[in-house]
């Protein structure tokens, strides 16, 4: 919760567990969330809770996703919602089918533990029916609109409403166990061992351990890890959320750019933070290659993070790797998926526009091959190609990067393109800056819609069009199109695979006071 930017509390310990499990009580104890407001009451009351403590613990629903099959009821057929909500809220749960498919419970800021859960209530942006219920006209909308406008109020509710559900009849003293393995009680799996499993359970994994460093050894990532900073810089995560987090409030788009700058420079050189140099009298930077020209945005941002981050851990955080927390932020922060970042990256003391020029950065008329190729040449197979891809469901691109497209395309629906032909002139040097979104369903909103739009012939740029062209990746995007955990599981691999890309580590390169400029 503290990670996630919430309120802290002190957590009472002592408690054992149990030596079974109710399936028929966590049926009939954990309320549905088709529940109405009554009998959420009930439910908690059962339990000893006030409605207050119960309308507080709802407020977990700001952090965390639902299956559409929770939810369905609720966005096609409610009246007390957001039409503009339920509308891109049903795209991504069809109303036959997806069941399992996932949407943010906070759709403002799901991966922050704040009240926007809240504020969505107040503006009827509640996913599940029993959220909506809390503010729907009944005697706990008082309350929800206290914590829509203070956070603080919502945090110390939160904290004593917490310590008491962790108070609720625990195991102590002799009664139950203390598990070695959280999966298994002792008696059932452990029963036939003799008494220094716990012994063996530690060889087992003191082996595992050494296993996995062996595998680990050698490849280019093998320095970076989750906790690199945990000693040095253990606020680094919350400083690089909070910037990004305003920066995307302002200008959603910006959250697309950066996710692209992550790319663009991960691809020249590995990730090293190449591309955020200027120019300098002895080299020339990445900026001004064809790929970025005119077109890579959202290094402002990237600044103020890192000059929040040096006033609090001065000289110990890349700019690499506050790329890299970014991206993953700006996911979230649009309704993707969440992953632990790996850091511990340097930054370089120089960058290679010829690099950056000769094509590693595929450009949009490539063909399937050249994409192939390209991402192959960074150690990426076809398929994180086509997961990686889906980062063009957000954002926007230029006339000149989609014109020929638009106007020679064979495999394109004929009334997208007369559209984008509309605010794309023909004539090269015209209109070039002009922008259109690369996802025409949801450009503000991280899903699966890039793929529908691909088998609906509505990719915008060529290199989008021939992932489903009859070739080798269509089966893939189908999938993808059809399954938006498929793609967010696979999008978050890729994305960890891109950030291994040899990295400088250990004494190699430098950490940037100023991610312009080497120190
Ligand atoms: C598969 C090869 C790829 C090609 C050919 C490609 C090409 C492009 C082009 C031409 C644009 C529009 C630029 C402009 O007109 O100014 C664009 C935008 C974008 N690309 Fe890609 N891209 C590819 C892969 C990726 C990957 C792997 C990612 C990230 C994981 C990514 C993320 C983005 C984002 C988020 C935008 C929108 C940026 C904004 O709105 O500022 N792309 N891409």
């Amino acid at each position: 919760m503290d990670k996630l930017g919430g309120s802290s509390w002190t957590v009472g310990l002592g408690r054992r567990d149990s030596t079974t499990a109710s399936k028929d009580a966590a049926t009939t104890d954990i309320p549905s969330p088709q529940l109405d407001l009554s009998d959420l009451i009930t439910a908690f009351s059962n339990k000893g809770f006030s409605t207050k403590e119960m309308v507080v613990l709802s407020g977990a629903h700001t952090t965390g996703q639902a299956k559409c099959q929770f939810f369905r009821g609720r966005i096609y057929n409610e009246t007390n919602i957001d039409s503009d909500f339920a509308t891109s809220t049903q795209s991504n749960c069809p109303s036959t089918d997806g069941d399992s498919n996932l949407s943010p419970l906070d759709v403002t800021t799901n991966v922050l533990f704040d009240n926007a859960y809240f504020k969505n209530l107040v503006n009827k942006k509640g996913l599940l029916h029993s959220d909506q219920q809390l503010f729907s006209g009944g005697s706990t909308d008082s309350q929800v609109t206290t914590y829509s406008t203070s956070a603080s109020t919502f945090y110390a509710d939160f904290s004593s409403a917490m310590v008491k559900m962790g108070n609720l009849s625990p195991l102590t003293g002799t009664s139950g166990q203390i598990r070695t393995n959280c999966r298994t009680t002792k008696l059932t799996k452990r029963s036939c061992l003799n008494k220094n499993y716990e012994r063996y359970d530690q060889i087992e994994n003191i082996f595992k351990t050494v296993i996995l460093l062996l595998l680990t050894a050698g490849t280019s990532s093998a320095n970076l890890s989750n906790n690199f900073y945990s000693k040095t810089c253990p606020n680094v995560f919350n400083t690089v959320k909070s910037v990004v987090k305003s920066a995307v409030a302002k200008e959603p788009r910006i959250g697309a750019s950066i996710l692209r700058l992550f790319f663009h420079d991960c691809f020249v050189n590995g990730c090293d933070g190449s591309l955020l140099l200027d120019d300098t009298p002895s080299f020339l930077g990445e900026k001004t290659a064809a790929a970025n020209n005119n077109s890579v945005r959202g290094f402002e941002v990237i600044d103020n993070i890192k000059s929040r981050v040096e006033k609090l851990c001065p000289g110990v955080v890349s700019c690499a790797d506050i790329l890299a927390i970014a991206s993953r932020d700006s996911v979230v922060l649009l309704g993707g998926p969440f992953w632990k970042v790996k850091v511990g990256r340097r930054d370089s003391r120089t960058a290679n526009f010829s690099a950056a020029n000769t094509g590693v950065i595929p450009p949009p008329t490539s063909n399937l091959t050249n994409l192939i190729n390209t991402f192959q040449a960074q150690g990426l197979s076809a398929k994180d190609m086509v997961a990686l891809s889906g980062a063009h469901t957000i954002g926007k691109a230029r006339c000149t990067s989609f014109r020929d497209h638009i106007y020679n395309g064979t495999n394109i629906d004929r009334k997208f393109a007369l559209a984008r032909q509309r605010k794309c002139p023909r004539t090269n040097g015209t209109g070039d800056n002009n922008l259109a979104v690369l996802d025409l369903r949801t450009p503000k909103h991280f899903d699966n819609n890039y793929f529908k739009n691909l088998l609906n012939k509505k990719g915008l740029l060529n290199s989008d069009q021939v992932l489903f062209n009859g070739g080798s990746t269509d089966s893939l995007v189908r999938t993808y199109s059809e399954n938006n955990k498929v793609f967010d599981s696979d999008f978050v691999t890729a994305m960890i695979k891109m950030g291994d890309n040899k990295p400088l580590t250990g004494s190699r390169g430098e950490i940037r006071k100023n991610c312009r400029r080497v120190n």
